[in-house]
């Protein structure tokens, strides 16, 4: 037996062979904590340049870093031990040329040794994307809604509402199957758009505000925990976890300002002089 774990990850190849079959189950996490309750769970756990939102406070995913992506790519891979990881290529590290891909992707693999990499775009991105996988490297598309073009977008609008509007978006999709992808995000399109691409494509698609009509679904941690101050409408809720963190938080200080917490006696009797 070899001396690695027993067990098992989910790879890419995995995931790419889940089409038409049980849905794929995502989320996000950015830390090592939050990835070991995911872990338990989900199929996939990405880490989404989101982080950028969520943990730093940015407007939009622009500011996002490689070293940032790899620091909590990192984390993620500590705290899970089941899950395909997937860590978001940031905006800038591989827009440039297939080349400058390659590097911020093979740096991604080998500082946090995740499973796959997720990049952004359609028909521009489709010839990075064959030159990555052909070289060893698992790519997860996204298409439809892409945050990280807000400058060029103006706005966070969902896409393809109107039929007329469909083309260039069922075109992005078969771009990056074509191209070698194991699988894409589909992200705030219609429903009777994702059901076409997801009818269309071999490879699995992965709905965030796609409607159920897709391969599987992804939502960002917090977003459904009811942990962010700003969440999509599209977002279930599942849990309410700000109230109950502020109220924790007023619970402690009223402790403290009350001096009603224990001292360091408390501590030492439990622990008994050796
Ligand atoms: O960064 C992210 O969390 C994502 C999801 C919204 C799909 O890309």
């Amino acid at each position: 037996m070899s001396v690695q774990s027993a067990l098992k990850r989910r790879t890419a190849p995995d995931i790419r062979a889940r089409k038409n079959g049980d849905p794929i189950v995502m989320l996000t996490s950015y830390h090592a904590h939050t990835a070991a309750l995911v872990d338990r769970y989900c199929d996939v756990i990405l880490v989404g340049d989101s982080l950028g939102n969520v943990m730093h406070g940015f407007e939009t995913t622009v500011p996002v870093t490689l070293e940032m992506m790899i620091l909590q790519g990192r984390a993620v891979m500590r705290g899970s031990q089941q899950a395909l990881v997937v860590v978001d290529m940031p905006f800038g590290s591989y827009e440039a040329s297939k080349e400058q891909a390659f590097h911020s992707a093979a740096r991604i693999l080998k500082e946090t040794l995740c499973g796959a990499v997720k990049l952004e775009g359609g028909v521009k991105m489709a010839e990075t994307i064959a030159f990555l996988a052909a070289r060893g490297i698992p790519v997860m598309g996204h298409v439809g809604l892409t945050p990280q073009s807000i400058n060029t977008l103006g706005s966070f609008r969902a896409q393809g509402r109107e039929e007329g509007t469909w083309q260039p978006i069922e075109d992005d999709a078969r771009a990056v199957a074509e191209a070698g992808a194991f699988s894409m995000v589909i992200e705030a399109v219609a429903e009777p758009l994702a059901r076409k691409i997801t009818k269309d494509v071999a490879i699995p698609t992965i709905g965030i505000g796609a409607s159920a009509a897709c391969d599987g679904q992804v939502l960002v941690l917090e977003d459904m925990l009811g942990l962010s101050p700003r969440a999509p409408k599209f977002v279930r809720r599942y849990g309410e976890l700000g109230p109950m963190i502020e109220a924790a938080i007023e619970g402690y200080a009223r402790d403290v300002r009350s001096r009603a917490f224990p001292g360091p006696e408390h501590v030492y009797a439990m622990k008994p002089k050796s």
